[in-house]
């Protein structure tokens, strides 16, 4: 029996890619195992957002063969090997795999090469719609579950490598999307998020046609799918339809990821991200007038080349405008190959760690605000787990607002009980900047 271990780190892309890789191993007789050491097969799926993020693959390569020991097979997935293709052959001589994220069904296939005397393999090719039918995902999550509509991305943001590690974009069929959809709900699964670098570009190359509205709708309405999440979307394609899907059906939830980067239209025309603040606040309204109360969460980078005090300060208005339920903040990271890099006005990276700090204290009080306002209100949750050290339960919001509670009928798990998967009302008692606390609403 061929025993791999595998290790994912990036966005949910990627974890959800990682499914597929277990799943394909799987099916070609290959047993996962935890430890490295345990393994014959050792796989990194790779993320090169940020050069930290890359810096750490190779570090962690090395460790990797100190702990695997001798005599393995090395190899190394995702954006990173879409990257640096056989370069990484050169950095780490003891892979021997590189393959991006396009190549996955061809796995099998490397790996047989592999076998039989070649020595180093490549799968690098981005021109393939094949990985959206992945016939053996073997997915993480029992009640949770990733789709991919979309591959790639058309944009070309100044900062971003992703355009290079994913290729371009590659919408899959209607039909496809929701026969997965529907065979997950036979499974079992109430939740399903749709993921693409930009879902709201999703154009169904079958006869349907559907935008992404549409095919998010049609999700909606799958018998037995509680809750429908999406990510990510891009602003310049985040049409008005959406919301009014999401008013007409709570399985959608209300929950907007809406990535904005910067307050300043003079920098978010340097980042190429083609709309202005207005445009941006334009979709912000929709949201914020909708009869539901959508949750609106926003991705942040500071100190992009040219950012001066006052672009920063309009990063820290749109802030207070928004009051986003919660940001990821990064501070700008030059990439390989990205129109960015070629730009003079580098900041300097103290002032861009700076600038993280201030906007992550003020982003934090106008958390505490908006949380605050949960309190006294009874929510569904999504229960996901049990934290042993607090005695609650984890559940998850349709805004996807993580809730902690107490439940009196059945205090923790016990004897085969347990209510990870169920659904359940909590009254919120208590708010905190990254989550809400409660108890179980008595029936
Ligand atoms: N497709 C998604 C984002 C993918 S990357 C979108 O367009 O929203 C996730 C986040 O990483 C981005 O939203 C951006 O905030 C951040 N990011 C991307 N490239 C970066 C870079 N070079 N430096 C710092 N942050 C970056
Ligand atoms: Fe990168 Fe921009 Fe594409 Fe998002 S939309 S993946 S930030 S290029
Ligand atoms: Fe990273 Fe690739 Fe995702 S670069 S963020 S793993 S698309």
């Amino acid at each position: 029996m061929k025993t791999f271990y595998i290790e994912t780190f990036g966005c949910q892309m990627n974890a959800h890619d990682s499914e597929k890789v277990v799943g394909t191993l799987l099916q070609s007789g290959y047993t996962q195992v935890e430890e490295p050491a345990e393994a014959e097969l050792v796989l990194y799926n790779t993320c090169s957002i940020r050069d930290k993020a890359e810096q750490k693959v190779f570090n962690r390569l090395q460790q990797f063969k100190r702990e695997a020991g001798k005599g393995k097979t090395f190899g190394v997935l995702g954006c990173v090997a879409q990257q640096e293709g056989e370069r990484i052959f050169e950095r780490a001589p003891h892979v021997s795999l590189v393959a991006g994220s396009a190549s996955y069904t061809k796995l099998p296939e490397l790996l047989v090469q592999l076998e039989t005397g070649n020595r180093r393999v490549t799968g690098l090719s981005l021109d393939t719609t094949e990985t959206f039918d992945t016939p053996f995902t073997r997915r993480d999550n029992p009640h949770r579950a990733y789709i991919t509509i979309i591959e790639g991305c058309d944009k070309a943001c100044a900062y971003c490598v992703v355009p290079m590690t994913r290729g371009p974009e590659r919408s899959r069929t209607s039909d496809s999307v929701l026969r997965e959809a529907r065979g997950l709900a036979e499974l079992g699964y109430t939740e399903v998020q749709l993921l693409g670098q930009n879902v709201n570009s999703y154009h169904d190359p079958s006869p349907p046609g559907w935008d992404f509205a549409q095919l998010l709708a049609a999700t909606g309405r799958i018998p037995g799918m509680k809750r429908v999440r999406f990510t990510t979307s891009h602003p310049r394609d985040f049409v008005k339809s959406i919301i009014d899907a999401i008013e007409e059906d709570p399985a959608l939830c209300n929950h907007v990821h809406l990535p904005v980067q910067s307050g300043s239209s003079r920098i978010l025309s340097r980042m190429q991200r083609l709309y202005s603040k207005e445009e941006y606040m334009r979709r912000i309204e929709w949201m914020k007038r909708a009869k539901r109360d959508i949750a609106i969460t926003t991705d942040i980078i500071v100190g992009f080349p040219g950012e001066t005090e006052e672009d920063f300060n309009d990063t820290l208005r749109l802030a207070e405008e928004v009051e986003y339920d919660s940001m990821f903040i990064f501070k700008y990271s030059k990439r390989p190959n990205t129109p960015a890099l070629q730009y003079e006005d580098h900041i300097p990276e103290e002032e861009k760690t700076r600038r993280l700090m201030v906007l992550q204290e003020r982003q934090r009080a106008i958390q505490i605000r908006r949380n605050a306002n949960y309190v006294g209100r009874t929510e569904e949750v999504h229960i996901e787990g049990y934290n042993l050290a607090t005695g609650q339960w984890i559940g998850r919001t349709t805004q996807n607002k993580t809730l902690n509670f107490v439940d009196a009928s059945l205090p923790r798990p016990s004897e085969g009980k347990t209510l990870v998967g169920q659904y359940a009302d909590v009254l919120v008692t208590r708010a905190g900047p990254n989550s809400l606390a409660g108890e179980r609403a008595a029936a």
